[in-house]
Parts: C-alpha cells; sequence; structure tokens
C-alpha cells in the first residue's frame, strides 16, 4: 500500500467486486481499434489486465449481427475481459449483458461518455450525464440483472456542457446503485478531445467515487496517458486507483505492460527493440487474418502501419511495402527484409518512453504558456 497524500492505492494490484485483477492499468474500449486482434497483442506483450471491447449496441447484441458478433469475438487468451454496452433502455440492457456475461464477459461496462451523435440522440453515451435519475434507475436494474455474477462498472465523462462537473454527484449515486469501479474520462462531452485532460476534475470524481463506497470502489483515471510516466503522473495529482489508456495504445501495443510494470516496480522494464516492435505488426496481422476475412485483414494493417510506424523510427521502406501488400503471404517477406537492412539497429530501441515524455512535456507547456496569454 503506497500513499499519495490524497488517498491510498494498492501499487499494481486492483479489486473490482470479486475480481482481483494483477494490474491497476486497463486497456480502454476505442471503437474501430480495441478488437480481438489487438488486444491479443497487447497481452503478448506482457500485459495481464483488464483489457475492454468496444461499446456494443444491446440491439446488436441480441440480434448477434455480423458486426456484433465480430466485436464480441473473444477467447481464452483475451481475459479478463470488460464489455461494454451503451443505451438506457433497462430491459434491453439487462438482456444484452447477460448474453455478453455468457459469452465470457468478465465486467459489464455502461458507456456514459460518447459524444458522437448516433449514440447521444438516442439519450445515451455522454446524455445518460443529462438524466441522472433515469441514468441511475437503469444502473440499478442492470445490477439487479448481472451483479451477482459479473461486477458492473460505468466510464463518464467531467459533465456534459463544456465546463459542467456533473460527473462527481454522478458516479456517487452509481456507487450506491451497485457500481463496483468508476473509470472517469477528465474532459467534457462538448470538448471532445480538445485541450489537456482536467486532473482536478477527475480528482473530485475520485473522492466522491472513495467516499460513496466506503473506500473499497475503485476510481480509473482516464486521458492523455500516453507515456508510463503519465500514469504515474495522473495518479499522484488526482489519487486515482488506476488508469486507463485509449489512443496512446493504439500505435503501441506494448504500452500497457510498460506502464503496469513502471506502477508496480518504479523503473521501466527493458523496452522494445525494433525487431520486437515490428514483430508486433506481423502477430497484429496473423490474428486480423485468423478472425476476419482476407480483403479486411490486409486493408486493416495497411492503416494500422501508418500508427504503428509513429514507434519505429524512420521506416518508410516498410510503410511503403505493406502500403503495396496485395496477398498475406507477403507480410513476412516485406517484415524479414525491413529487420535485415536495419541491420544492427533493429536490436536497438527506435524511440525511447523518456523521449517521448520529453516531446510531449515540451507540448504541455507551450499549451500552457498559449492558454495562460489567451
Ligand atoms: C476513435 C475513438 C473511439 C472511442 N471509442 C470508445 C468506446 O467505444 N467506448 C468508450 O467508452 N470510449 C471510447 N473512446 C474514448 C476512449 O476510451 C478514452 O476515454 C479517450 O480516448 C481518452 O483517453 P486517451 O487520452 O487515453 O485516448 C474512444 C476514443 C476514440 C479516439
Amino acid at each position: 500500500m503506497r500513499s499519495n497524500g490524497r488517498t491510498h492505492y494498492n501499487v499494481g494490484m486492483l479489486r473490482i467486486g470479486p475480481l482481483q485483477l494483477d494490474s491497476n492499468v486497463m486497456l480502454a474500449p476505442v471503437a474501430g481499434h480495441c478488437d480481438l486482434p489487438f488486444r491479443l497483442v497487447v497481452r503478448a506483450c506482457g500485459f495481464d489486465g483488464l483489457a475492454f471491447t468496444d461499446l456494443l449496441c444491446p440491439h446488436g447484441v441480441l440480434k448477434q449481427n455480423r458486426q456484433t458478433r465480430y466485436l464480441m469475438a473473444t477467447c481464452d487468451a483475451d481475459r479478463p475481459l470488460g464489455m461494454q454496452l451503451y443505451g438506457r433502455e433497462p430491459e434491453l440492457m439487462c438482456d444484452a449483458a447477460r448474453w455478453a456475461v455468457d459469452r465470457g464477459a468478465s465486467t459489464i461496462d455502461v458507456n456514459m461518455g460518447c459524444p458522437v451523435d448516433k449514440v447521444t440522440k438516442t439519450f445515451a453515451g455522454s446524455m445518460m450525464l443529462c438524466i441522472p435519475d433515469e441514468t441511475v434507475a437503469m444502473f440499478e436494474r442492470l445490477v439487479g440483472a448481472v451483479g451477482d455474477r459479473v461486477p458492473v462498472t460505468a466510464k463518464l465523462r467531467l459533465g456534459y456542457e463544456r465546463d459542467e462537473l456533473t460527473a462527481p454527484r454522478l458516479a456517487a449515486r452509481l456507487v450506491r446503485a451497485g457500481a463496483r469501479c468508476i473509470t472517469i474520462h477528465g474532459r467534457t462531452a462538448a470538448l471532445r478531445f480538445k485541450g489537456t485532460v482536467d486532473l482536478d476534475g477527475i480528482g473530485r470524481v475520485v473522492e466522491a467515487v472513495h467516499e460513496a463506497g466506503g473506500g473499497d470502489v475503485p476510481c480509473i483515471g482516464n486521458g492523455d496517458v500516453r507515456t508510463p510516466f503519465d500514469a504515474q503522473r495522473m495518479i499522484d495529482a488526482t489519487g486515482c486507483d488506476g488508469v486507463m489508456i485509449a489512443r496512446a495504445a493504439l500505435g503501441a501495443p506494448w504500452l500497457l505492460g510498460d506502464t503496469a510494470h513502471y506502477l508496480e516496480h518504479g523503473e521501466l522494464p527493458a523496452e522494445l527493440t525494433l525487431r520486437r516492435r515490428v514483430e508486433c505488426v506481423r502477430q497484429h496481422f496473423a490474428h486480423l487474418l485468423t478472425y476476419r476475412e482476407r480483403r479486411y485483414a490486409i486493408n486493416r494493417i495497411k492503416q494500422k502501419i501508418g500508427i504503428y510506424s509513429k514507434h519505429l523510427g524512420p521506416c518508410k521502406p516498410l510503410k511503403a511495402a505493406i502500403a503495396a501488400m496485395s496477398e498475406p503471404s507477403e507480410m513476412n517477406d516485406i517484415v524479414d527484409g525491413f529487420i535485415d537492412a536495419a541491420g544492427d539497429a533493429a536490436d536497438r530501441v527506435p524511440v525511447t518512453w523518456a523521449q517521448r515524455d520529453a516531446i510531449f512535456t515540451h507540448e504541455r507547456l507551450a499549451h500552457a504558456t498559449a492558454t495562460t496569454r489567451a
């Protein structure tokens, strides 16, 4: 147990109701990205914590249409797994949650943060922050439906309107309604992804959750964690019990394992060499081929290589070769050729977390200066 003056937290471990986790780092739901092939790469990079599916539409879950079947796809190596639902109709949400638990969900999470019109126009996602009574009533029903089998959790934004801070009160009510964990993204829905994350706002939600849960319900901070150092800074500044990572993991699936290790041991593990990073790309493609049709897998890895490339150093030939790929069998020659051509650099770390952290710190300072001047 460590203390940061604001609260106490267990380093490395996290308990969500009856679910004991080995890590207090989580892979966020990221629609269109954090599917089974990607989660398997994240887990192969040493991450043994909780990962989430994309947000799932309860109608889709119950109809089991092709897309939702794919979004819900999982396997034994993909545990522990949180399945996230969005919606406000209690009956539908309860039925979908039962389905999800039967299909391997270790937790059921309710999305209360999505700002996308398609979701908010049905009064789901972040719009649920605007209808707290209805939200809490639905949540209570959900806890009644599956809460004896898996923990039910919620992921919120700070509020709906730009400077609103409604999340502390709603989070406390959700905890009293049976939520076993709250995740808070430190921006309001109106801000979408603008500006920097509001650590103070996260701290307020953490306090509210801890108070309502008597210290037994963890609160997870989310937003702008781009390096293991950011995770520690967020914990220190807010007293949150762990962190959830979304965008920064998409091109660096090893960020989750590295962050978990850093939080637990206070130092980074050996960072991945270029060779091992490129192996992640090869592995990702192999999983895509296992779970999706050939054409989709090829198109997907062509998009993905652009995101991975930020962590690979100079890699134009790799990007160009993958962009030109027409048959899956070409991938092995492309990767092997790139690694051979890299020579000794293949066994070095192309961009370290410390280097990335220095860049982000510089950006943050520039943003703070610009905001102060304005
Ligand atoms: C493309 C995209 C898709 C997202 N999809 C979801 C989602 O399905 N469910 C959810 O709760 N949050 C979703 N989010 C929000 C992230 O989970 C996370 O809260 C947000 O990106 C802030 O964390 P980050 O700074 O680590 O990216 C999405 C974000 C992005 C950029």
